[in-house]
């Protein structure tokens, strides 16, 4: 049986990808290791959590003695690092919080894995973003051997610890691979980022702020489709190599928003145009990168992945899910979050 540790399992990406494993693969042990920060959930994983291969622990990757006795414990044989501070926005309200679980964190995993994989077959997955490749002009896309060059402190801590994962398969030896991959939406996800944020506005007949005139452009990808890349990779990716995993669907923020707003006042019996005049332009982020688009051709033509689904389903599955899970959306939206609102957007 493999003993796989999945850190930062109870967030967004990581809750989606717990889901897929335990239903593809029931002779996997699974072991969820979050901390349950803001973005962290429990209720991501109610359909998983009494399944008899899956277990939770909580705990946080900063803590190396509690991370070094973890590892001493349950002997994993794989890990698939998640658990990040993940959100552009509050890496420039708080940039010290991303140093610590992104960089340090990683460092700690890194260590314990190095101490007791002496020999058999084992693999340290980082999971990355293509937000370390920095920002594209109008032109190109993003390959793995674009230069990094990160420019928020999100972006910034992630392209260290790819640097320090890839420094210790050069310096160690350790069985690593690294993926970057594109913006993704779908169910669970926190309602900070751009997506369900607008989701939960435009519901809620709310302000949707889009940053500056919503000229800057993202390339998304069905949280499934991220899952089943890492499947891929988990299983056929080759040790010490990084690959690129997103859909060639490029928008523009504001055109975006518009489908979104079309998508809703269908699915919410509203006015055509009603909850367009919901769009308010905000100051603009600092730094804000311009372009993000991933040339995904090396995982498709060396491991034969592809994604599935179309961007337009992709976005009205969304929108049903967050319709058909209000009480979960009421929870995550209370609280903590209230106070990051206010801070972020005004009242
Ligand atoms: P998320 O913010 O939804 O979830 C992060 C999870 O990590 C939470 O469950 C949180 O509790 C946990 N965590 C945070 N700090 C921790 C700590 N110190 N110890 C243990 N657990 C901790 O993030 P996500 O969107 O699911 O992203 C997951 C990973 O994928 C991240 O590494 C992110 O950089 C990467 N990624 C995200 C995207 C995206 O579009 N969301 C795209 C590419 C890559
Ligand atoms: P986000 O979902 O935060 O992802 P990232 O910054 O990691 O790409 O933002 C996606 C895009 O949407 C990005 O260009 C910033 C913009 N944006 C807004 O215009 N308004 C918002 O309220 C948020 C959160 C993001």
């Amino acid at each position: 049986m493999k003993k796989i540790l999945i850190t930062g399992g109870a967030g967004f990406i990581g809750s989606n990808l717990i889901r897929h494993f335990i239903s593809k693969y029931p002779d996997y042990e699974l072991f969820n290791l979050d901390k349950l920060t803001y973005a962290g959930n429990l209720e991501n994983l109610h359909d998983v959590e009494n399944k008899p291969n899956y277990h939770f622990i909580k705990g946080d990757i900063t803590d190396r003695e509690f991370i070094n006795d973890l590892f001493s414990k349950y002997k994993f044989d794989f890990v698939i690092h998640l658990a990040a501070e993940s959100h552009v926005d509050r890496s420039i309200l708080n940039p010290l919080e991303f140093i610590m679980t992104n960089i340090v964190g990683t460092v700690n995993l890194l260590n314990s894995a190095r101490h007791i994989w002496k020999q058999g077959d084992h693999l340290f997955y980082h999971v990355s973003t293509d937000e370390v490749y920095g920002s594209l002009g109008a032109e190109g896309k993003f390959t793995e051997e674009t230069a990094y060059d990160p420019r928020s402190p999100y972006s910034a801590s992630k392209a260290s610890s790819d640097h320090i994962v890839r420094a210790y398969f050069h310096t160690y030896n350790l069985p690593v691979v690294i993926s970057n991959c594109s913006n993704n939406y779908g169910p669970f996800h926190f309602p900070e980022k751009l997506i369900p944020l607008a989701i939960n506005n435009i519901k809620k007949m709310q302000p949707v702020p889009v940053y500056g005139k919503g000229e800057n452009i993202r390339d998304w990808l069905y949280v499934e489709d991220h899952a089943k890349a890492i499947d891929v990779i988990f299983h056929k990716g080759k040790i010490g190599e990084t690959y690129n995993i997103g859909s060639d669907n490029e928008w523009k923020n504001i055109d975006l928003i518009r489908l979104l707003c079309k998508i809703m006042d269908t699915k919410l019996g509203r006015v055509p145009g009603t909850s367009e005049t919901l769009i308010t332009f905000v100051t603009d982020r600092p730094g804000h990168d311009l372009r993000y688009a991933i040339d995904p051709s090396k995982l498709r033509n060396e491991l034969g992945w592809n994604p599935e689904q179309s961007f337009e389903s992709g976005l009205e599955k969304t929108v049903d899910w967050y319709l058909e899970n209000e009480v979960w959306l009421n929870h995550v939206t209370s609280g903590e979050y209230l106070k990051y609102y206010e801070i972020q957007y005004g009242r």
